[in-house]
């Protein structure tokens, strides 16, 4: 059986990969080098294509089992609602920005770097946040048999890391990833 947890933990490590590719770009964007662009793009769509639309989703589902399980526990629960809808909100906003950029509106680079180093920040420090407060609530109160519901739910694997054959827009970013 598909063990949730590790799954998450799985995704955790490959986002983690994914925001240092996202990061050495970001540097040479900003450093007016020439950066991959595909590489660029493939971690700003995989912000909101994956995180906002396949790993947050999958972890507030969790966020239900608990509230049911550990009703007391509400300031957890609603943090991470919160950093959620933050994070999706930081990511769509980069992606204009780089749509922006993209058509050529040189001044917006800068706003490019900020808000990119804005979601780097923020990614970093949720993931630790979530192994530090989230993943310890949810082992200890949940029932073995509230994961067995869930785990239909991350046997869907969607990851384009994670994923084979490659989702070609990723292609650029998985090579990078595979090299950290
Ligand atoms: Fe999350
Ligand atoms: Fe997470």
């Amino acid at each position: 059986m598909i063990d949730p947890m590790q799954s998450l933990t799985d995704e955790h490590e490959r986002i983690r990969a994914m925001l240092i590719s996202f990061e050495t770009e970001l540097d040479h964007f900003e450093q007016a080098q020439k950066p991959d662009y595909d590489v660029l793009q493939g971690s700003i769509a995989y912000c909101q294509e994956f995180l906002d639309n396949w790993h947050h989703p999958r972890e507030d589902a969790l966020v239900a089992l608990l509230k049911r399980r550990a009703p007391k526990d509400t300031m957890t629960c609603e943090e991470l609602e919160m950093q959620h809808s933050k994070l999706a909100q930081s990511a769509a906003k980069l992606v204009r920005i780089f749509e922006a950029v993209e058509h050529d509106a040189h001044f917006l680079r800068e706003n490019l770097v900020r808000q990119g180093r804005s979601l780097l920040r923020d990614y970093r420090w949720h993931l630790d946040w979530e192994e530090a407060n989230f993943f310890p609530v949810l082992t200890s109160n949940l029932l073995p048999e509230d994961f067995q519901q869930i785990a239909a739910r991350f046997a869907d694997t969607a990851d384009p890391l994670a994923k084979n054959p490659v989702d070609q827009r990723y292609r650029a970013l998985l090579g990078a990833v595979g090299d950290i």
